[in-house]
């Protein structure tokens, strides 16, 4: 891959955006690159979680390609749109936890990027923005979408209205990111929530996942029955037996699972 890469820290893939030219922007091939590669990362069945973030210190993703998308017809600019959804779903469907660890700018296709992962933690020199209108256009990867769905209708159509680039401490206020923390302890802290993860049992992390995301777009009597199954279901797994076990003898359990 040219745009992509990924080192495994312990049992943590961590996924990176590398194409400092551009401070990281999206063009079709680096989608095309993080499609395949979450793929792949999708059968491994014994990682833990994924970390994304953007190459050097500047910025995690500063947008779709603008370059690219310049001489974009209709059809294009479609088939663009449908490109990086297909990228935002199979992060938000990926099996395991995905942590955004913005480093940097995270504007447009950038801030979509972020929204889609289950976790954003960021450094402070970390800028947030939907800047689509100051190019005529609307954010074309879920940032109309899931925007509004974490921050609220009121900071949403702020952002999604003005282009306003907010800060750090901003996006922390406003819930857009978890916590805000020095740049050299970005990855550290990510990959310690991580680590906490890698203790619990990972079919109910699974599936605590898949109901939340799931979940979150049903009515609230569907969605409490969806957590009523899928509760079931952890009662056939070994993690169930081990967990409660392990409680009661007092001991620390040994997930494996299955
Ligand atoms: N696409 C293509 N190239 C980009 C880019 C982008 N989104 N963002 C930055 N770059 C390029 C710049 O063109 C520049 O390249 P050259 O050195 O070849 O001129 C290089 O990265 C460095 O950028 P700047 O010189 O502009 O750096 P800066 O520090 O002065 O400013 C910035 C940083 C504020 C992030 C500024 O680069 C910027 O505003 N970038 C565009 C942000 C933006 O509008 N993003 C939304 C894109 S549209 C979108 O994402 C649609 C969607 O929802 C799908």
């Amino acid at each position: 891959m040219n745009n992509v890469s990924y080192t495994m820290e312990g049992k943590t893939a961590l996924v990176t955006i590398d194409r400092p030219k551009a401070l990281n922007a999206l063009n079709p091939e680096t989608l095309a690159e993080l499609l395949q590669l979450f793929s792949e990362l999708a059968e491994n069945d014994e990682l833990v979680g994924v970390i994304l973030t953007g190459a050097g210190e500047k910025a995690f993703v500063a947008g779709a390609d603008i370059s690219a998308m310049q001489h974009y017809d209709a059809l294009a600019g479609r088939e663009f749109g449908k490109l990086g959804h297909r990228v935002m779903s199979v992060i938000e469907q990926f099996p395991k936890p995905v942590i955004a660890a913005v480093n940097g700018f995270a504007l447009g296709g950038g801030c979509e990027l972020a929204l889609a992962c289950d976790i954003r933690i960021c450094s402070e020199n970390a800028k947030f923005g939907q800047p689509e209108v100051n190019l005529g256009v609307i954010p074309g990867f879920g940032g109309t979408q899931r925007l509004p769905r974490l921050v609220g209708k009121g900071h949403g159509f702020e952002l999604l209205f003005t282009g306003d680039m907010i800060d750090a401490q901003e996006a922390c206020r406003i819930g857009l990111v978890n916590r805000v923390v020095a740049l050299e302890q970005l990855l550290p802290e990510c990959l310690g929530i991580m680590e906490k993860i890698a203790q619990k049992g990972p079919v109910a992390i699974a599936l605590c996942k898949e109901v939340v995301r799931a979940g979150m777009e049903m009515d609230s009597d569907r969605a409490c029955q969806y957590e009523a199954d899928l509760f079931g279901v952890c009662f056939a797994s070994d993690d169930q037996k081990e967990g409660m076990k392990a409680f009661l003898e007092k001991r620390v359990p040994q997930f494996t699972g299955k």
